[in-house]
């Protein structure tokens, strides 16, 4: 954990402030200020993170009644579980007596989750069974002292959860990619590996770093072998029209190519993006692994290899690369104010099995190094974006666009919550997702 010493003469009206000046220069990367005020982690923490729909997990990993797991965000800690009636909930993992953490495993299955301190038991549902000698009381009812409840909805196998009760629906944002996403059956689908990297930077350098491949040439050579993605639009456009013209013949998937542009600023609410494009490999590539040849076997309704790979969003810190043969998730969720959790996990077809139909090495090999890679070029960015002397340049406004619209996005939300008492928003010109 890198240490940032906290300026005391942070404030509100300094945040409010240093939002005005970014929001004048437009498609500049956003002064040190955004990654270093602690002022500005706790209010984003509230208005932005808690506020937007994120991916948790994935059904199997609550498949019997009473299975639970726990995802961290920042300080928080959320208990995924299935209860005794076989729905999924999600509840703030804090105890309604003094508020201990009422569960620390971070995943395995339960009859009820009884907390280490006083010892008042909570259904698998969340609700209070028991509360020791405090029944007794009069006025108390355990009715009155149930686990918090987390937004939660459950698309394709994939499970996202929200922390404001009042967050608008997800299911509509969502079921705009579900005719690309839906074939590769990730409901039935098997976890086949998943890896946290813990990476001492801001979320946002993390996030930032995702959403450009500006930098996919110069730090990641093997993905630039095989992803046209890293390539300047013109010189990949016939390859790719070559691979969108062959697409539903070959994978045999209706829809397959429909692409859906709806994240950040342009997301019909806030906080839950949906997008999708069909982009291609190179030619000879079937899909992202160290030869470009099948790593597992064919996922849900694909029937082959056209060459293409399905990029997706789903909610503003969660995304996934879909070759025909395995999936990959990514998801950025912060842990401190100098602290980020990458999570990749890697989805093959649920008949799969490990050793027979694929070696969990070949199959993780290109998304750990390239992660890693990752890391390395993060955390150079951070020693530096801390440097007192660290002036913000240019975005490139092809390359690097998602990370100019993710900041304006951010800025807007930031500004929106914070610049009133009250928190009502303030009038800027088109802020089109924060008035919606
Ligand atoms: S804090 Fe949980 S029982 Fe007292
Ligand atoms: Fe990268």
């Amino acid at each position: 954990m890198k240490f940032i010493a906290m300026d005391v003469a942070d404030s509100k009206k300094k945040m409010l402030d240093m939002i005005a000046i970014q929001l004048q220069k437009p498609g500049f990367a956003m002064d040190r200020y955004f990654y270093r005020s602690h002022f500005t982690y706790q209010a984003e923490l509230e208005s932005v993170i808690f506020k937007s729909w994120l991916y948790a997990g994935h059904v199997s990993q609550v498949r019997q009644n009473g299975d639970f797991f726990l995802f961290e965000i920042g300080e928080d800690s959320l208990i995924i579980s299935r209860d005794d009636r076989g729905q999924i909930g999600a509840m703030h993992n804090v105890c309604r007596h003094r508020g201990a953490r009422v569960c620390e495993e971070s995943s395995g299955n339960k009859k009820a989750f009884v907390c280490p301190y006083h010892g008042w038991a909570y259904n698998t549902n969340g609700s209070l069974k028991r509360a020791r000698e405090m029944e007794r009381l009069d006025g108390f009812d355990c009715a009155d002292y149930a686990l918090k409840k987390v937004r939660l909805v459950v698309f394709e196998g994939m499970i996202f959860i929200n922390c404001d009760p009042n967050a608008p629906d997800f299911t509509l944002p969502l079921s705009h990619i579900a005719k690309p996403l839906s074939p590769y059956d990730l409901a039935s689908a098997r976890v086949a590996d998943s890896k946290t990297y813990r990476v001492s930077a801001n979320w946002k350098l993390c996030l930032e770093n995702y959403l450009e491949c500006y930098h996919c040439s110069s730090s990641h050579r093997q993905y630039a072998k095989m992803h046209t993605l890293a390539a300047p639009d013109e010189k990949v456009k016939p390859i790719n029209e070559a691979m969108l013209a062959r697409a539903e013949d070959i994978t045999g998937v209706k829809g397959i190519t429909d692409d859906h542009y709806a994240y950040y600023n342009d997301s019909s609410a806030f906080g839950a993006c949906s997008y999708h494009s069909r982009y291609a490999l190179y030619d000879g590539f079937k899909t992202g692994s160290k030869d470009g040849e099948p790593v597992a076997p064919l996922m849900g309704k694909f029937r082959g290899y056209d060459g293409g790979a399905g990029d997706f969003q789903m909610g503003p810190l969660a995304f996934m690369l879909n070759y025909p043969d395995h999936c990959v998730l990514y998801r950025f969720t912060p842990r401190g104010i100098t602290e980020t959790d990458m999570e990749v996990v890697w989805y093959v077809n649920g008949d799969a099995k490990e050793g027979v139909d694929y070696a969990k090495e070949d199959l993780t090999w290109l998304w750990h190094h390239t992660t890693l890679e990752d890391e390395y070029i993060i955390l150079r960015n951070s020693e530096g974006v801390n440097s007192s002397f660290f002036e913000p340049g240019p975005y490139h406004p092809d390359y690097e666009a998602l990370c100019s619209e993710f900041v304006r996005w951010y800025l807007l939300a930031l500004e929106r919550w914070h610049s009133s008492d009250s928190g009502v928003a303030v009038k800027r010109n088109n802020v089109s997702s924060l008035s919606k």
